[in-house]
Formats: structure tokens, sequence, C-alpha cells
């Protein structure tokens, strides 16, 4: 795909919010990715319009994680394990990708941005390794980031498509997928619950991280659509949304926005790192799509 260009109606290089970006149409579809953190920001279809978030409050700028779309979280997620100064979620949000190319496969285009190590993420992360990341565009949203080891040595990474979903009220939808598996819960601070045989419905902060494979269905009776969340070669899912006190926590996210997203994430973590020997790769990819209820 190197140096290949889909023509300008499936893909335009334009800058937004001050920042490198591409625009992608394919099928009726429409996405914006930057390239600061190759971070997806929106995904409408023609049939149900915008199916991601972002935050009225996103800071654009260099060295900040845009809040909304899909942050890539690489390679740790959440705090880091030893060394609490390194950047939460890890540097790739906020590292500039390169815009690779894009070609038209039937009715979808994809463009493929890379990152690579370098002298400056060697302090955080010791390791050598090319990333690639695949944005397919077409009646679903297909994100796949793949990470090889292009050093000598072994290394364990974590990773999560971080994946903010607009909803009409998040106190309204529910999301099935997840019966039966267990979860860390980040709020209560309990580990090895398990989430019963009922759809989960938000009543609160939530902030788990379940161990799971499975699709997760959020049904959306406001907006009158299930928003599917599918994926490959992922055994975490976190699922997140900051409730009241949180949300006035953080300076880049308003204060009242917090029922009109969820994040439903589909992750590699700990316990499910995944751990590459020179020249292996792996793949963790999302697919979002909408149905109408
Ligand atoms: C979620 C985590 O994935 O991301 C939460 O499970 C965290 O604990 C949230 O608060 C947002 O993180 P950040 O670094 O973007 O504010």
């Amino acid at each position: 795909m190197q140096n290949s260009q889909a023509d300008a109606r499936h893909t335009e290089q334009i800058e937004a919010h001050g920042l490198k970006a591409l625009r992608l149409r394919a099928s009726g579809s429409e996405a914006l990715v930057y390239l600061h953190g190759g971070q997806v920001a929106s995904f409408r279809t023609a049939e149900h319009g915008e199916l991601l978030w972002v935050s009225e409050r996103a800071v654009y700028a260099p060295g900040k994680a845009i809040r909304g779309g899909i942050p890539l979280c690489f390679p740790w997620f959440g705090a880091h394990g030893t060394e609490p100064a390194f950047p939460a979620h890890g540097f790739a949000r906020t590292s500039e990708f390169r815009f690779e190319g894009s070609e038209l496969r039937g009715n979808v285009v994809v463009a493929e941005l890379s990152l690579e190590s370098t002298r400056e993420t060697a302090p955080w992360f010791p390791h050598t390794f090319a990333a690639r990341l695949r944005v397919s565009v077409g009646p679903e949203l297909c994100v796949a980031f793949e990470v090889e080891n292009t050093g000598a040595t072994d290394f364990d990474y974590e990773v999560a498509l971080h994946t903010y979903l607009g909803v009409s009220d998040v106190r309204q939808v529910s999301a099935s997928g997840l019966e039966g598996a267990s979860y860390d819960d980040k709020v209560s601070a309990e580990h090895g619950s398990v989430q019963g045989a009922e759809p989960l419905v938000f009543i609160g902060e939530t902030d788990r991280v379940y161990d799971s494979s499975s699709r997760v269905v959020v049904t959306d009776p406001g907006r009158r659509r299930r928003t599917v969340v599918d994926k490959t070669s992922s055994r975490s899912t976190v699922v997140w949304n900051p409730w009241t006190a949180k949300a006035q926590r953080m300076a880049d996210f308003g204060d009242e926005e917090w029922p009109s997203m969820l994040c439903v994430e589909a992750a590699n973590v700990s316990p499910h790192g995944i751990h590459l020997t020179p020249q292996s790769r792996h793949t963790t990819t999302t697919i979002v799509s909408a149905e109408t209820l």
C-alpha cells in the first residue's frame, strides 16, 4: 500500500483543529482520522449518522490525547506498571503517526498509518517495534493495530482500542455480550467478579476490565439503534463511563457530557498482555457497526 492513495473521493488529506488528518469515504460512510495518535475521531454511516463520541472540551494539541473517538492505548494500559510518572495509557495516543497510503478494496477504503520505536520512545519502552494501524471504512469501521517486534529480544505490551461510542443517554442503554465473564472492577477495586446473566446497565461510575473475547452489543432505544463492537484477537474488554464526579475532575471532559458516551474497548491487557518474540507480530482489531432497532 506504500505510496498509493485511493482517489480524492475516498481519501483526502486535510487539516482539522490544526492537526493533520485524513477524511476517508466509502459506501456512504465517512471517517476522520488524525495522524496525531492515529486516532479515529469520527465514523458516520448514511443510515445511522455518527457512531463515535468526542468531547466538546477535547484538546487538539501535540502532546495531548484527544478525548473521544478511538485513542490507541499502547504499549501499556492505564498507569504504567512501575513508573507512575509515565503517561497514562502509553505514548501512542500522543505520538504522530505516518500516513503510508490508502486503497479501495471493493466498497471499502483502507488507510494505513505507521508508528515506530525511536530514540524518544526508548526511555519509556526500551524495545524496537514497528506498528501499523489499518483503518477500513465502508458499511462498518474496522480498526486493526498490528505490532511487530523488529528487535532482537522479546517484549510484552498491552493495547486497547479505546472506543468512545455516542449514546442517547447511558442510563437508558444496555450492553450485552459480557454475560458470565469475569472482570476486575476499577471503581470498587474488586477482582474476579462475575457478570450475571443479564445485560449490563449503567447506574453509576463504571470502569471494568472483562476477560472476554466476545463482541458487545449496545442497545440504545433513544437512538433506535444497536451499536455493535466486534473484535478479533482481543481477550479483554474494557467498559467505562466516568459518571458525574470523575467527569468534573477531567479538564477535557464537559461536566454534563457523561450521559452521551460509553466506552467499549477491544483490548489485550494484563493478564492478557501480548508477548512478542523477535520478528513476530500480533494484530488487535475492533469492528464498529450499527443496526436499526
Ligand atoms: C479507561 C480506564 O479505559 O480510560 C479508566 O479504564 C480511565 O480508568 C479512562 O479513567 C480514561 O483515561 P484517560 O487517561 O484518557 O483519562
